[in-house]
């Protein structure tokens, strides 16, 4: 079954030819960084704008990277939510359009866990359920029991920053353009993660639950003195910048990792999916590694960490199999999704 993926939910626009649910026969990624670069953030606006502009020049570039025609594909998949409105709208009327147009199923496909399912799709061997699923994402930070593709459990989620909205918040305090997690992990390897006692916040009734939204501002008060941990303005030299980069990385790894390790002892996995932007960092996986030899830990292949249609592509045949038919033309973009 050969499937065409759309993705849209933020800054990138991608459309993915992908075979049976797992083989990549393209997968074309138009990223909006140079857009909003300047700004700190994304601009809903802007990036509807550009999704506009981009989506046919991707769609094509797809279509020929993976040596089809329109017309053989079996499928639409698009991600529906959760994202922003006005740029879910935009992969979602492409992906109705061309569905009515060749007269093809549509399927919509749930974003957070689509990033889960990047981890899956290039297994060579069998995932044995249930497995942990680590969403770290720029929206999203979610810790989820998957006891099948299609079937989840969220037991810890963020109640305030997104982790890696938390890295592109303290990237800004340090003078440094959107994406900031990059430049984070660059720095951080010549900084001092124990120079600053930072550490992510917890929460006593729900223990699994994250919150960096603290962390974010003890950095920006040891940047403007205002805390015990410097009591005067830290000049932002190149050392100092290393050091905090390191020490609020670490601070929020050391996190990651002791909710990991206890909801996977608590929930009995075995294997831990991670998803999501943030497992680029090559540090986050060499702690993970560390702490945990005894499981079995996929991380998304080179080019499915980051937003990507192919994972859309992947996740939508399992859908379109396991519903035994398509989503209905009326099926409405869904900014929030509960897992
Ligand atoms: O998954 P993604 O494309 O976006 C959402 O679906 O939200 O992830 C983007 C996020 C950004 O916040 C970016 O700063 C972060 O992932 N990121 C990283 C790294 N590469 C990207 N964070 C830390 N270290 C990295 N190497
Ligand atoms: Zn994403």
């Amino acid at each position: 079954m050969i499937v065409l993926g759309i993705e849209s939910t933020c800054d990138e626009t991608s459309c993915s030819v992908v075979k049976n649910g797992c083989e990549i026969l393209s997968n074309v990624v138009s990223s909006q960084i140079d857009l909003h670069a300047e700004y700190g953030g994304v601009v809903p606006e802007l990036s509807c704008r550009r999704h506009v502009d981009v989506f046919i020049p991707v769609l094509e570039e797809a279509l020929k990277e993976a040596q089809i025609s329109l017309d053989m594909v079996d499928l639409f998949a698009v991600a529906y939510g959760p994202g922003l409105i006005g740029a879910l709208l935009i992969g979602i009327t492409a992906a109705k359009s061309l569905s009515l147009v060749f007269n093809k199923p549509f399927i919509s496909v749930n974003h957070v866990e689509a990033h889960l399912y990047a981890a899956l799709m290039s297994q060579k061997t069998p995932v044995t359920f249930p497995c942990l699923g680590v969403v770290l994402s720029g929206a999203h930070t979610s810790l989820v029991r998957m006891d099948e593709i299609g079937s989840y459990k969220l037991i810890g989620e963020t109640i305030d920053d997104a982790i890696g909205e938390a890295f592109d918040k303290v990237a800004r305090q340090l003078g440094l353009n959107y994406p900031g997690g990059p430049k984070i992990e660059a720095l951080a390897k010549d900084g001092d993660p124990k120079r600053f006692g930072f550490k992510a916040g917890k929460s006593k009734e729900h223990p699994l639950n994250f919150s960096f939204s603290g962390l974010k501002t003890a950095v920006l008060y040891t940047l403007q003195g205002q805390n015990k941990l410097s009591t005067m303005p830290l000049p932002l030299t190149k050392q100092n910048m290393c050091d905090i980069a390191a020490s609020f990385q670490h601070a929020a790894f050391t996190d990651v990792v002791e909710k990991v390790m206890s909801a996977a002892e608590q929930y009995h996995c075995k294997t831990l999916v991670f998803g999501g932007g943030v497992t680029n960092n090559l540090e986050l996986r060499r702690m993970i590694q560390e702490k945990a030899p005894q499981l079995r830990i996929l991380w998304p292949s080179l080019g499915l960490s980051l937003d990507n249609a192919a994972m859309i592509a992947g996740l939508g045949y399992h859908n379109f199999i396991r519903k035994g038919k398509g989503d209905p033309l009326n099926l409405e973009a869904a900014t929030r999704i509960a897992f």
